[in-house]
């Protein structure tokens, strides 16, 4: 009988740091756009909310349309993405009904996952010598074969920031005060959008150059990708707030 490790292709006695980065590596390899299906992107995913709520391994239930679509699990990717409720991206998030079920296997694809981020770690960008401005900049981290904390795909869910979606796949990207008024969680913003409710903290400047804050930033766009860990881009140094100014803060991965 397959069990949650199974699916994430590493040893029942695995740890908490190796379930992350099984996940991370196998939500790549199963996504959709990448080689894999939406059947085996949900697959992988209900393994890891198995395994992270600490269900009986014995208990996992491999077939997503046996209606155990509900998960308790820690996250709230079941809550959003399970249910088909027209188009994926944003267009599922305003106002889509949910239908019954009748579409095609063609139209589920497109109306179960949400927007999909494609990430890369600043630090990688600097010590190739690569430039945020470089046209191929994820091609040549693709072809770099880089580790999954550097570089890899997450998938955002209904309400989410992007900073809850990446601590969801166990990510600690920089944060202070997460509410828009500081600078340490910014991304760059490469290809796709991500929307801002605020933005007074970011200069016009910047926010042409694509920089967006991740604690209050949606996507709108199907497609992202974003350069993270970019606290010593220019300018964005002096909009940081020390961490040690909220309790819960990270400095960094
Ligand atoms: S953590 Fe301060 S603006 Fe996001």
């Amino acid at each position: 009988m397959e069990t949650p490790y199974d699916v994430l292709e590493i040893d029942a006695d695995a740890d908490e740091d190796e379930v992350v980065r099984a996940y991370r590596r196998r939500v790549k390899d199963a996504h959709p756009d990448h080689g894999g299906s939406l059947a085996e992107f949900k697959r992988v995913r209900r393994a890891y909310e198995h395994i992270t709520a600490g269900r009986d391994p014995s208990a996992f239930d491999a077939h997503p349309e046996n209606g155990q679509t509900g998960s308790t699990g820690p996250s709230r990717a079941s809550n959003g993405r399970e249910r088909a409720d027209g188009e994926h991206g944003r267009g599922s998030r305003d106002g889509a009904t949910p239908d019954d079920g009748a579409d095609d296997d063609a139209d589920e694809e497109e109306e179960s996952l949400g927007p999909t981020v494609e990430y890369l770690d600043y630090e990688v960008v600097e010590s190739q010598g690569w430039q945020l401005t470089d046209e191929d900049l994820f091609e040549k981290a693709e072809d770099a074969d880089l580790d999954v904390d550097s570089h890899g795909l997450l998938v955002v869910e209904q309400g989410e920031t992007l900073l809850e979606a990446a601590e969801r796949y166990g990510f600690s990207w920089p944060y202070a005060c997460r509410g828009g008024a500081c600078a340490n969680c910014a991304v760059a913003v490469v290809e796709g959008e991500l929307e801002m409710p605020v933005s007074t903290i970011l200069t016009d400047e910047m926010k042409e150059r694509g920089i967006r804050l991740s604690c209050i930033g949606e996507p709108v766009t199907d497609d992202l990708k974003i350069v993270f860990n970019i606290e010593r881009l220019p300018g964005l140094a002096e909009l940081r707030l020390p961490a040690e100014q909220f309790g819960n803060a990270r400095a960094g991965h």
